[in-house]
């Protein structure tokens, strides 16, 4: 991180989720190895006890279990990090079906960290959803600022996140920066129980079976984004001028906005025999329908740059290219599937 002091190292919590798995390879192509400290609730299967491997690189990696206060303040004063990454959370659906945990994860989980750099000077990514909004907000060109009265525990705790980053930013003078994402679509790391999932799911299934069976009904519209562009739309928050930065909560970033049947029909460009069946699973339809349809993220571009690069029909043509030959090798489904 292009900070004062750059021998502080970065640290990052939940660097094996699917946000982390992506963006500590980024921070170690762009700061080095010797600058980025992972850690996660559990040990990865790659490295060895200190260090674990992502991408092609080994870095320094701890056990850190964000709920608890005392572990955060401990690795945060022996580190003294430049800048947290806090990426440690649960998705939408299994929140939903653990509120009492994703409360501790996601909102307690947050104020520690915040805590931590309030103490040790650091700077803080925190990000934010499409879920800090709720069924009372404009769905179509959702506002930067507007109404916020989302009704998933996982958006009470995105929203109680936000106004946690503001607060820390005016009482503290903690640097603090957020990003609303929408749904993250990647051939890297499976997302995990969000509802958003269909949209990279859609692309295996596509490949292994040329159909596949989406939870959403196929009109409903969310906005969506290519990993790439998420991982560079962090990078480029983290870089820009603090002065020119008037929201610390999150800024609301797209690239696109599509329904499952807009995304087959991309498919479809690539694999006419693909088929799409819709299986409406009522709780991930029900929080779908509370989120917008598509944000409005002017105050991001002109903020700070923002601009997406990938659309919906250069994502998908790159998210089967990538997948085609993983697919391939897959030796229990080489009945053709990953051909087209
Ligand atoms: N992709 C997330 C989810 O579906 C939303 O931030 O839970």
């Amino acid at each position: 991180m292009r900070t004062p002091n750059s021998k502080q190292p970065i640290l990052i919590t939940g660097a094996m989720g699917q946000l982390g798995s992506e963006l500590v390879p980024a921070l170690i192509r762009r700061y080095g190895p010797g600058s980025v400290i992972a850690t996660d609730i559990r040990h990865p299967e790659t490295g060895h006890g200190s260090t674990a491997v992502f991408g092609d690189a080994e870095v320094e990696f701890r056990v850190l279990d964000c709920v608890d206060p005392q572990q955060v303040g401990h690795v945060a004063t022996d580190v003294k990090p430049s800048v947290i990454f806090h990426l440690a959370a649960l998705l939408s659906a299994v929140a939903e079906r653990r509120p009492q945990l994703a409360w501790q994860v996601n909102a307690q989980g947050t104020f520690n960290v915040l805590e931590a750099a309030r103490e040790t000077g650091a700077r803080v990514f925190v990000p934010s959803s499409i879920a800090a909004f709720g069924p009372s907000t404009p769905r179509d060109g959702t506002p930067q600022e507007t109404l916020q009265r989302p009704d998933t525990i996982y958006g009470v705790t995105k929203v109680t996140g936000e106004l946690l980053c503001d607060y820390y930013h005016s009482r503290f003078g903690v640097d603090t920066r957020g990003l609303r994402f929408p749904g993250l679509i990647s051939h890297v790391a499976e997302p995990g129980g969000g509802t958003t999932d269909y949209a990279v799911e859609i692309f295996r299934d596509a490949l292994r079976y040329s159909s596949y069976q989406c939870f959403l009904a196929e009109d409903t519209r969310l906005d969506m984004m290519y990993m790439p562009d998420a991982i560079r739309a962090v990078l480029e928050l983290m870089e820009a001028d603090p002065e020119r930065l008037r929201h610390r909560n999150a800024f609301n970033v797209t690239a696109f906005s599509c329904t499952p049947g807009e995304l087959a029909a991309e498919i479809r460009q690539h694999m006419p025999e693909f088929t799409l069946r819709c299986e409406v699973d009522p709780v991930r339809q029900g929080i779908a329908e509370s989120w917008p349809r598509s944000m409005d993220d002017s105050e991001a571009r002109s903020q700070w740059g923002w601009r997406h690069e990938y659309g919906l029909a250069e994502t998908a043509a790159d998210m089967l290219a990538h997948l085609r030959p993983r697919v391939a090798r897959e030796p229990h489904l080489s009945h053709g599937a990953a051909g087209g």
